[in-house]
């Protein structure tokens, strides 16, 4: 079996103590940086952009997961290619040709991620499953960290699981929103493989001891 992997959301860290909130995921058990980038449009609220995320790429030692909230993604793939972004996951809600988006997401050299809504039904991915590197459930209406978990979630990784053995795909289920030690074994028996996690390891008292500890329940 693969092992599962902890990805931290970089939007729960300290921003004025970003460089030793970066330092913290390089040296804990994390497998990769999530990162939130929203512009206000799509969802309503605004986290940061390019010159933070190029600030984090020079510190960051470790996968670079970037999650799009925002319109019109198509605009800015070269730019996130060039900013280190090693996935580009863009929402299903803000892709008019959600297909030829993924193509330029990998021809920019980038694993090609899908992000659903809540409201979205997985069936309307299955034309583009085998394009797809990385599905990622969101399991909150995206936009702020802290909010709590939607159980529909894990209706929903159960029938991208089977729709992605359906058609022999080799796509990632990665789930994003309330993540915590209570939902993360559940998640996984469900068919996930990536857990993202921001309120709960960066309010944590110790943020390193909490992923060792989802990395560990993930993996058990
Ligand atoms: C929400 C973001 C999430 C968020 C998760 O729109 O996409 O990545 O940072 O935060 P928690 O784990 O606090 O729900
Ligand atoms: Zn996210």
């Amino acid at each position: 079996m693969m092992t599962k992997l902890i990805a931290p959301s970089i939007l729960a860290a300290d921003f004025a103590n970003l460089q030793r909130d970066i330092e913290m995921v390089n040296q804990s058990e994390a497998d990769w940086f999530h990162i939130d980038i929203m512009d206000g449009v799509f969802v309503p609220n605004i986290s940061f952009g390019m010159p933070v995320l190029q600030a984090i790429n020079k510190h960051a030692g470790k996968v670079i997961d970037v999650h799009l909230m925002i319109v019109d993604p198509d605009r800015y793939i070269t730019t996130f290619a060039d900013l280190g972004a090693d996935i580009l996951t863009v929402h299903y809600e803000a892709c008019t040709h959600l297909h030829r988006t993924l193509q330029a997401i990998k021809a920019a050299g980038m694993r090609a991620g899908v992000a659903v809504n809540p409201h979205t039904n997985i069936s309307l991915l299955e034309d583009v499953i085998n394009d797809i590197d990385l599905v990622c459930i969101m399991s909150v209406n995206p936009g702020f960290g802290g909010q709590s978990f939607i159980p529909n979630t894990y209706k929903k990784i159960k029938q991208l699981k089977e729709l992605i053995l359906d058609n022999n795909a080799d796509t990632q289920i990665e789930i994003d929103g309330g993540v915590n030690s209570d939902n993360a074994k559940k998640l996984i028996d469900a068919g996930a493989d990536v857990l993202v996690a921001g309120s709960f390891v960066f309010k944590s008292s110790n943020p390193t001891d909490t992923i060792k500890n989802l990395k560990e329940i993930a993996n058990s």
